[in-house]
């Protein structure tokens, strides 16, 4: 028989104490409960002084499946850029899409230059398959949060999750968009009609409510967090126009913002980790949740969690390896690796991992304390999704909820996606039921579903072009 390996407890007993800030009990869960609950009705009420926009998204109508047509989706959010191209009218069609990588330096340059680049990217899709004579609706993911006025009018409030370009807070981004698509010359023989401007979450949540009608929140924890969810008219103060059916809207509730007016961090919730995290990005003091909880940050957080591990002694012998101290050496699909390990497995992954990235010199107490300073950040970051989740649920007064969820956090992570239905369960009213549903690619084929139901009210039938008159879908030869 193997020797057990020696464990030095009094080690494991300190990190435990440093690391348990992230532990966070079920009374504390609950009162982030009441205070999301407030910022919700705020924002519901105002979302000029409120610190969660709540913000009305003009999508009121849930698709009823039997929308049907061709269109173009573009997903703008993270490091990548895509457009797609949707059929409609087959179920199940395979959806054609190509990604662009936005290059670093365009995060944070004049918006034109983006907007010129994504301009540039669709003309590139379009004449790859031939769309050039074609005339398409395009529906536009954009998920940052945007004031919208209408379903395809908006104002950025404010970027996110790293973009920081400038001139574009407090514009109309279809609007940016058109001028870029309208400087290049090729494109002005194209019928690109963009109907729609959408959040990820709204995105989400229809892709999935085609399918189930049940649907009434969307979220997302990717590179950011944020949810949707389906609102009754009357309980929106903000509400600008008349009562008429149907009688709710999809509002975007921005609950990444969650905590920029302090109110998370007077519940003791924050540590100095997350100040930390937060001091070194382009956003300070802005979406303080997301970044507890969302896959651009939670690598960060465990990296300077290590270091500190560190700096007291109780990992490495005191010995911080050279590439942790590099911003960025620690992505946050590393913490899902050595989330999948256990002491079962010997922790294979984290030695692969390590040996790899950081250092082949640890011993079997390192390994154990990487792992659960690890795992305090994942879980509580679930733990902190569980909170949003509840929160919705309480407020709506569905007895049934189905949540639809995308994002590579929520997707990829090996325990997330249950911790945070676990963390629904406990945190609910026992009369009250939730089921979650993993959208298939919402950010693309929710844009053109909004594209299709918005045309489905109110599309042109046909258009008239060099005196010749087109039925919309038709090729233009
Ligand atoms: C944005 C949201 C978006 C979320 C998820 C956040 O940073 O503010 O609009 O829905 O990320 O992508």
């Amino acid at each position: 028989m193997k020797d057990k390996p020696q464990i030095d407890d009094k080690l494991i007993a300190a990190a435990n104490e440093l690391t348990k800030c992230f532990v966070l009990s079920d009374d504390k869960l609950r009162q982030l409960m009441e205070k999301l609950e407030q910022e919700f009705q705020l924002g519901l009420c105002n979302e000029e002084s409120a610190t969660l926009k709540m913000l009305i998204t003009y999508v009121r109508h849930l698709p009823n499946g039997k929308e049907r047509g061709q269109y173009l989706a573009l997903d703008l959010g993270g490091t990548n850029f895509r457009v797609i191209l949707i059929n409609l009218n087959i179920a199940n069609a395979p959806m054609v899409s190509q990604k662009f990588v936005i290059p670093d330096e365009l995060m944070a340059v004049d918006g034109e230059r983006l907007f010129d680049f994504i301009a540039d990217c669709i003309i590139e899709f379009t004449n790859n398959h031939k769309l050039e004579t074609i005339r398409i609706a395009l529906g536009f993911t954009f998920s940052f949060p945007c004031v919208q006025y209408g379903l395809c009018q908006s104002k950025l409030v404010r970027w996110t999750k790293g973009f920081n370009c400038s001139g574009v807070v407090g514009k109309d981004v279809v609007k940016l968009l058109k001028n870029s698509l309208k400087k290049k010359t090729q494109f002005n023989n194209a019928f690109v009609d963009i109907v729609a401007l959408i959040n990820d979450t709204t995105g989400t949540l229809m892709s999935c409510a085609h399918k189930n009608p049940n649907c009434n929140i969307g979220l997302i924890v990717g590179t950011g967090t944020n949810a949707c969810y389906i609102e009754q008219l009357d309980r929106i103060d903000k509400w600008p126009s008349n009562y008429s059916d149907p009688k709710t809207v999809v509002i975007n509730t921005e609950w990444g913002a969650f905590g920029d007016n302090g109110v998370v961090d007077k519940l003791g919730v924050m540590t100095k980790w997350d100040k930390l995290v937060d001091a070194d990005t382009v956003n300070p003091g802005r979406q303080l949740y997301e970044k507890m909880v969302s896959g651009m940050y939670l690598g960060e957080l465990v990296r300077r969690l290590l270091i500190t591990l560190c700096e007291q002694k109780l990992l490495f012998n005191g010995q911080t390896p050279e590439n942790l101290l590099k911003k960025g050496s620690f992505p946050t699909k590393s913490v899902s690796k050595i989330d999948s390990d256990s002491e079962s497995n010997k922790f294979q992954a984290t030695r692969r991992l390590f040996d790899r990235d950081f250092t082949k010199t640890y011993t079997e107490t390192d390994l154990r304390i990487i792992h659960m300073a690890n795992n305090r950040v994942s879980k509580r970051a679930a733990d902190l999704v569980a909170v949003g989740c509840s929160t919705l649920i309480e407020h709506m007064a569905n007895q049934s909820n189905t949540i639809a969820y995308d994002g590579s956090v929520i997707k990829l992570h090996p325990h997330f996606h249950q911790w945070v239905s676990d963390g629904i369960c406990k945190l609910i009213d026992k009369k009250k039921r939730f089921e979650m549903m993993l959208s298939e690619d919402g950010s693309g084929r929710g844009a053109a579903i909004v594209a299709a139901v918005s045309y489905r009210e109110k599309r042109p039938r046909i258009i008239i072009r060099d005196r010749k008159v087109y039925e919309i879908g038709t090729y233009i030869h």
